[in-house]
């Protein structure tokens, strides 16, 4: 009998949210990866036995794919180096989509490792483990996505280097919607052509517009929600990376979003809502600009996943 070993789930997540640029991201209810790890008899410790929904684009190699990189500083840490593991990757969502996909992978293997081990460790002492496979993609330090997928909902990163988290409660009603235009934006391309330094002028203005969308959201405040979901600094630079950008943003706004910008570092597109009808018909709209230009799209419609990521 094959061993089933354990399964986790981790979401994608929409990170910067607009104005919180590394520093806030949110949970979706799907899609999402699964991990299934099993103990192994060999003694080559972690590896990597199938990959299934890339289309052969992730590296199998233990010491590159996100995954992998996860879990091996997870055993290091508890001096289970050469523990033998196999790893079996379900990719459920796009890479390089914007939708938090390597976080995904990076969330979905710790927890199915750490509950192979017996749960050393709680879901938030995770958090570090994760971060460092996510890194590993995109040669940079940052939570925004595997935060929310790890422990769901709105996660505000106070403190990057410690890792010091809040959980920003959430209005009822509240409804994201995130399209993605089949093409591939990749994160370590995207924050390349990121000018290193802002004028105190913007960094003021995103820094009111960070402070609006957070209490906007603790007062179940709709409309200062709208007024702050704005970002002022990374938009305007990413938003070539994205073909008619303005025009579904436009488009979203129309139907009635709250706000609308980039999911991540793109090249998917998210607006939020109080309002699940006319999410419906933004999702529509928004995708039929890009089917218009000759770009396939998918529309992921979901309210705010409060658990993140789980055992299956
Ligand atoms: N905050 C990150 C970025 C998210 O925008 O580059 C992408 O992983």
């Amino acid at each position: 009998m094959t061993n089933p070993g354990i399964k986790a789930f981790a979401p994608a997540s929409v990170a910067n949210v607009a104005c919180g640029f590394d520093i806030l991201g949110f949970a979706l209810k799907n899609p999402g990866d699964f991990v299934v790890a099993r103990h192994a008899d060999h003694s080559d410790g972690l590896r990597i036995t199938k990959i299934t929904g890339d289309q052969g684009k992730l590296p199998r190699d233990v010491r590159k794919n996100t995954a992998t990189v996860a879990v091996q500083a997870l055993l290091d840490h508890l001096g289970e180096s050469s523990t033998s593991i196999d790893l079996e990757i379900q990719k459920k969502m796009p890479f390089g989509s914007g939708l938090g996909s390597s976080a995904a992978s990076a969330v979905a293997a710790v927890v199915a490792v750490n509950k192979l081990l017996g749960a050393p460790y709680t879901k938030s002492e995770l958090l570090p483990f994760a971060v460092l496979g996510e890194q590993s993609a995109d040669g940079a330090y940052h939570a925004d996505n595997v935060a929310p997928a790890l422990l769901g909902g709105l996660i505000l990163i106070q403190d990057t280097a410690s890792l010091r988290w809040v959980r920003v409660p959430l209005p009822k009603g509240l409804v994201a919607l995130v399209v993605h235009p089949k093409i591939e934006v990749l994160t370590r391309s995207a924050r390349e052509i990121i000018q290193p330094t802002v004028s105190l002028e913007l960094h003021s203005k995103q820094a009111a517009n960070l402070g609006g969308l957070i209490l906007g959201m603790m007062q179940s405040d709709f409309e200062l929600i709208g007024a702050s979901l704005q970002d002022l600094i990374i938009e305007p630079q990413r938003m070539k990376l994205i073909p008619h950008f303005g025009e579904v943003k436009t488009a979203a706004i129309q139907e009635g979003a709250l706000g609308c910008s980039i999911s991540g570092a793109g090249p998917s597109i998210f607006a939020l809502f109080n309002n699940t009808l006319l999410a419906e018909n933004a999702a529509a709209k928004m995708s039929t600009i890009f089917h218009q230009k000759g770009i396939e799209a998918t529309a992921y419609l979901s309210t705010i996943n409060q658990e993140g990521a789980y055992i299956c």
